[in-house]
């Protein structure tokens, strides 16, 4: 298209929920810090930010904020702890956490919903393009469904949401989209443009089968638009109410992305997340999968 597109750099994580489903694990902890097998789930988002060449990260935090912030954070004891028991490969990943980025927090005194929780990153995030991660969301893929956003991003200048078909009994759990596919050099079929947005509707009055999931490509015009969303579901501030005010005025884009989805803020969906990468570790794989078996399931 020989425009100018700015690199995307920053990724915003709302982390303030209150994570009632989890409760009571969540009571003192945010949701983000739950494991999965041995990584917060906020980890496997950041990684996957890194992955796909984001460095800065915002988190927007609420109760609980200091268990995050110190998770990110160096941690000289007990890396001299590991240092002296000359377990070098833990004090590498735990090194790694600390290494790998360049994080930023801000506060969300109220849970008023995902469209002011981005809104609340406003300052730090200026006037550039940014992503945006709900770490409930954890997406197994070759290519990072963020990067994939990225390149249909670098097209066309314009927001990227991620997208997925959902069954409709499960639709009004999610964002939902009114869109239409666009031919697109190697990714045909799964670059749609959207027309039209409405979080959570009933099933009868859904657009289609095509959901929102937690990865997103915002240019900076949706903070106006946040700023001009009244409260919408569950009385607060969405974020896909603000998205429908920008596609007033600019063109929003959607990706049905290559890859597996786990709603890690559900409890099954979080049990099959920690099953499915327990089964893929190196170090557990095998052990795991014997374990199962002897369970005598099927
Ligand atoms: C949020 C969004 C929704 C989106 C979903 C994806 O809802 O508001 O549009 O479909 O994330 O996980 P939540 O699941 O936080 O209620």
């Amino acid at each position: 298209m020989g425009m100018m597109i700015a690199p995307v750099r920053k990724a915003v994580f709302p982390a303030a929920g209150l994570g009632t489903r989890f409760l009571p694990a969540t009571k003192a902890m945010p949701k983000e810090m739950l494991p999965l097998v041995d990584k917060p789930l906020i980890q496997y988002g950041i990684e996957e930010a890194i992955a796909s060449g984001l460095r800065n990260i915002v988190i927007v935090t609420g109760r609980g904020k200091t268990a995050i912030e110190d998770h990110f954070d160096v941690s000289f004891e007990l890396e001299h702890l590991l240092e002296l028991r000359g377990r070098t490969e833990t004090l590498e990943a735990v090194r790694a956490i600390s290494d790998m980025i360049d994080v930023a927090y801000v506060r969300q005194k109220e849970a008023l919903g995902l469209g002011h929780a981005v809104l609340r990153a406003k300052e730090l995030v200026g006037v550039e393009s940014f992503a945006v991660v709900l770490s409930d969301d954890v997406i197994d893929a070759d290519v990072p469904c963020l990067r994939q956003l990225l390149g249909v991003y670098e097209f066309y200048g314009a927001s990227v949401l991620a997208l997925m078909e959902v069954p409709r009994e499960q639709i009004s759990a999610y964002g939902v989209v009114a869109a239409e596919p666009r031919p697109h050099e190697d990714m045909d079929g799964r670059v749609f443009r959207i027309h039209d947005l409405v979080e959570k509707p009933p099933p009868d009055d859904a657009p289609s089968n095509l959901a929102i999931i937690g990865r997103y490509i915002l240019t900076p015009e949706i903070f106006t638009a946040i700023e001009s969303t009244p409260p919408g579901r569950n009385n607060e501030i969405q974020l896909t109410d603000a998205l429908r005010i920008l596609l007033k005025n600019r063109p929003i884009y959607g990706v049905k992305f290559d890859g597996k989805r786990f709603d890690a803020g559900d409890k099954l969906g979080f049990l099959q997340a920690t099953v499915e990468f327990a089964l893929k570790r190196s170090d557990l794989g095998q052990a795991f999968r014997s374990y199962l078996a002897s369970l005598g399931l099927c």
